[in-house]
């Protein structure tokens, strides 16, 4: 996996000349992996088309805060929650004064201020400005508020003078965007992850399995990754890309991911059980195509081993994270799985609904432990895998 896979980046664009290197920028970032969706400044439309951009980022170009079709689709709020970095490159003096006064009388700037992303500044102008006491004041100052700042670098400038001001690369402006995802929070731990539905065969034909495509257990996997941690994956069916660099083993039915798991176990720090695996098998599943007839046929289900309970009930157990699936007394359902199982923590959603939850891009859960919960509101499972990985971190690894 490319260090910017499954990455959502909003790009804004500002007035100087440097904007019209915004389409190499763009490219850079989708060359890692990242979508990106460009907020194209008043100022920056001076320097570069809205086409250009558009045909690059294979997105509609934002501009305009009071676009009443754009908030129909992707309004301001969505695309500031759709965000998983803002890039403003380039960020001119203007941009950085309105950034560091807190306006949002422009689409950027209402974007920035909605967002909890974290947000990246590549500052490009003249070299006077850049060097001015106002622009350095307004830079110490977002530093100060955890925005990082891409300096310019120093050479000959489109207007002819020498110095400091130049819009970095485009190389090392996707580089540092690629960085904001990595940390070592998890720095030599291992973390084995089951993901993904498990299969039940009736026969060589049918089957009893669950609607899980793999995409929670692998954004889980993607933020572990990204924390430093080494990974093994436990897949059952899935419908999406497996995360790289990672262990991989395919465990089909729910007995194939209990031994899978019960093998590779032992030197983990942290098993999060993401699978949606069968509560039951298929008492003796034929090795023929079961022949249609009239008659009222009768499967027989046996229960399956409950893999979570086993890892939990390890001597030496490793950090135990479940899930909880529920679809009606969500939390006291959620709540006597993570007391059952005997695991650390629970995390719980809903999976009744049609826009999060089972196959959906997004989901929201709720993460439960021994000392109450916490509500994730809906986001994207990238977003969220990330937030569950904080937040594992900072009760059990602090
Ligand atoms: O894969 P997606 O499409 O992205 O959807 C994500 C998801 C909805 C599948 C995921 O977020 C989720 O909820 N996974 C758990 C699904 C599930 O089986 O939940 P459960 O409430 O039935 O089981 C509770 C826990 O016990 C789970 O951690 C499960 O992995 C585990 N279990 C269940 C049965 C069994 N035989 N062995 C188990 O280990």
């Amino acid at each position: 996996m490319s260090r910017l896979t499954n990455k959502r980046i909003v790009l804004g664009v500002s007035g100087s000349i440097a904007a019209y290197k915004a389409p190499d920028i763009v490219r850079r970032l989708q060359d890692l992996g990242a979508e990106v969706r460009v907020i194209l400044t008043q100022g920056g439309a001076q320097f570069i088309t809205e086409l250009s951009l558009q045909v690059t980022s294979k997105n509609k170009v934002y501009h305009n805060l009071w676009d009443k079709e754009a908030e129909l689709s992707m309004g301001h709020i969505e695309l500031a929650k759709w965000a998983d970095v803002i890039l403003i490159a380039p960020a001119s003096a203007n941009t950085l004064a309105n950034l560091t006064a807190g306006k949002a009388n422009d689409l950027l700037g209402s974007v920035v201020l909605a967002s909890d992303a974290p947000i990246l500044i590549a500052p490009a102008m003249n070299q006077q400005m850049y060097n001015a006491t106002s622009v350095k004041d307004n830079l110490t100052t977002l530093k100060q508020r955890g925005v990082q700042i891409i300096n310019p670098e120093h050479g000959v400038q489109a207007c002819g003078d020498i110095g400091e001001g130049r819009l970095a690369e485009s190389d090392e402006i996707a580089k540092q965007v690629g960085l904001m995802f990595q940390s070592n929070k998890l720095n030599g731990k291992k973390v084995l992850i089951t993901l993904g539905a498990t299969i039940e065969a009736i026969d060589p034909v049918r089957y009893l399995s669950n609607h899980s495509s793999g995409k929670m257990g692998m954004a889980l996997a993607d933020a572990c990754i990204e924390s430093g941690a080494q990974v093994t994956l436990i897949i059952g069916n899935i419908s999406t890309p497996i995360s790289e660099p990672s262990k991989q083993i395919s465990a089909i039915s729910a007995e194939q991911m209990y031994q899978a798991v019960m093998e590779n176990i032992d030197d983990q720090d942290i098993f999060i059980a993401c699978a949606a695996v069968s509560d039951y098998s298929i008492k003796n599943p034929k090795n023929h195509k079961i022949k249609k007839s009239d008659q009222t046929l009768t499967i027989t289900l046996t229960p399956s081993k409950d893999v979570l309970k086993a890892v939990c009930n390890l001597p030496q157990k490793p950090l135990c994270i479940g899930f909880a699936a529920e679809t009606q007394n969500l939390l006291k359902n959620a709540r006597n799985k993570l007391k059952n199982k005997g695991c650390d923590a629970i995390i719980l959603n809903d999976v009744s609904k049609d826009d999060f939850g089972f196959k959906s891009d997004e989901n929201e859960v709720i993460f439960i432990d021994q000392k109450g919960s916490l509500k994730l509101a809906k986001n994207s499972k990238q977003k969220l895998g990330r937030k569950i990985i904080e937040i594992i971190v900072d009760k059990f690894y602090k």
